[in-house]
């Protein structure tokens, strides 16, 4: 058996062939242009969108050696909002991302008349620019005739797995799965369902909506010209979802953070939706079987971007490389406190209006001790996310975290996660996890792959970062963290 995964990300469409024991057998991947046409603002092109998800998917199956495909999985940058006409199939408005902060006046409107507590209550999720629902209205009230045609059933909306399907089954279905329903602000995470009053309160016809089925499920089938015949697509969920999944997070408390452009933890909760009082995100980790399991969500907007940052912005490194080797010649006298509130706080503090600073200059500050501080940064936030999970759910007890990502290469910054956490860090020997999780998802719909608890057997260690720092550095510095972070909303 093989299976395509087709990872659908935010700089780039990824695609990777695996095998039966979910080897990776070839990939491909290509970077597609970012649009901001204002400042705060995100768009995709859907057309590259789709040209460089088939080109990826081809390139893929090339270098596996041209297997037949017997079952495809998708997972996909989510909360990204497209709509495209029915007959067409053209978009009405470029894909807005979900970086994209033109909403935020909406968001504070809607705050200010009280109803962010009936928005948690039914979707999980904050009155916040980032998800779906005020860029769909933002679409319907900026492009012409877009809301009649909306509410005549003549447009359809999707986040980018939606979109893809539709594209891969030449317009025959029009389908989500329910963890990117569940980060749409529109979906009623306990009923299952579209939520009316979030319908209303948005402004969004129920026409336009997809159908939501299980993560694991029948979503529909390939136009057979694309790959030599029809293939059913089998497996979709959210990046960060399918990451949970590919991190084989089944059991209640265990807990996963993959660092990519952002960061991003969910904790499984298990079959009880914990309602945050610590401005975390309630969210859908899959539904399998008709069955959802619920996480709690952290989002930092800022991880691997801050070495980008040291790149692009400051100079100080040429190659993302590099910023290791630098930080290890800090000096150990002056530790520089830096908030890369760049594009504002995510969870806890959600404030779009922060931006970053730097603490504790001195005249012998330079590029080693900022890139010190910059990895660093990373480890703080995660813990910010890490202490208001587990005041959330004390049940949580004494979980694991688990890595992945392009950052967790970078061995002394996992060690410096699991110093601040004081709990230990796991770096799993499978760096695919994001795509293994929807192959996963895809091989079980298909009785192909084992079951959770077979497949959460088959995950290896590659290494435990044990906590080394002692109990007052690691309580001083973070107190320094939380100082620092609170003055950059206050200033
Ligand atoms: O919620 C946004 C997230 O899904 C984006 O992930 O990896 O495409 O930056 P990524």
């Amino acid at each position: 058996m093989t299976i395509l995964a087709i990872d659908q990300g935010t700089t780039s469409s990824r695609a990777l062939i695996f095998s039966d024991d979910l080897e990776v057998q070839g990939k491909g991947q290509q970077e597609f242009p970012q649009h901001f046409p204002q400042s705060g603002w995100v768009e995709h092109d859907a057309d590259d969108i789709w040209t460089t998800t088939a080109a990826s998917a081809r390139a893929a199956i090339e270098k596996a050696g041209n297997p037949r495909i017997d079952a495809i999985g998708i997972t996909n940058q989510r909360e990204t909002t497209l709509i495209w006409d029915r007959k067409t199939g053209q978009p009405i408005h470029n894909a807005i991302v979900w970086q994209d902060r033109r909403t935020a006046e909406t968001c504070a409107r809607l705050k200010s008349d009280g109803v962010e507590d009936q928005v948690t209550d039914i979707t999980g999720l904050l009155l916040d620019p980032y998800f779906s629902a005020t860029k769909i209205g933002w679409i319907l009230d900026q492009v012409e005739g877009a809301r009649a045609r909306a509410e005549a059933g003549d447009l359809a909306f999707g986040t980018v797995d939606s979109y893809l399907i539709w594209k891969l089954t030449g317009g025959t279905a029009h389908v989500t799965d329910a963890t990117n329903a569940s980060r749409t602000m529109l979906y009623d995470i306990r009923r299952g369902d579209w939520s009316d009053d979030m319908l209303k309160l948005f402004g969004i016809p129920r026409a336009m909506l997809p159908e939501v089925l299980d993560s694991a499920a029948e979503f529909g089938m390939t136009r057979a010209d694309l790959f030599g015949r029809e293939i059913p697509i089998l497996g979709v969920a959210g990046d960060q979802q399918a990451a949970t999944v590919g991190q084989a997070c089944f059991r209640p408390g265990m807990m996963k953070s993959t660092y990519g452009t952002g960061c991003f933890a969910l904790l499984n909760t298990g079959e009880t939706a914990v309602r945050s009082d610590n401005r975390m995100l309630t969210t859908i980790a899959y539904r399998l079987d008709g069955k959802p399991t619920y996480a709690l969500e952290g989002s930092i907007f800022i991880a691997g971007a801050v070495v980008q940052w040291l790149r692009d912005g400051l100079k100080i490194i040429r190659d993302a490389a590099e910023t290791q080797p630098l930080s290890e010649r800090a000096d150990d006298s002056q530790r520089i406190i830096m908030v890369p509130a760049f594009t504002g706080l995510g969870a806890p503090h959600w404030d779009p209006n922060a931006r970053g600073a730097v603490f504790g200059l001195t005249r012998n500050t330079g590029p080693a001790e900022f890139a010190r501080a910059a990895l660093e940064s990373v480890g703080f936030q995660t813990r910010d996310l890490w202490q208001a999970m587990r005041a959330d759910w004390p049940e949580a007890g004494d979980t694991v975290l688990r890595v992945d990502g392009g950052m967790t290469a970078s061995e002394p910054a996992m060690q410096f996660l699991a110093d601040i956490l004081g709990a230990p860090v796991d770096r799993p020997a499978n760096t695919e996890t994001t795509a293994q999780g929807a192959a996963w998802l895809a091989g079980y719909r298909a009785g192909l792959c084992p079951g959770p608890d077979e497949f959460g057997k088959a995950w290896r260690l590659d290494k435990r970062l044990e906590p080394q720092m002692n109990d007052d550095t690691r309580d001083e510095l973070y107190d320094r963290w939380s100082r620092a972070v609170a003055a950059v909303q206050s200033v």
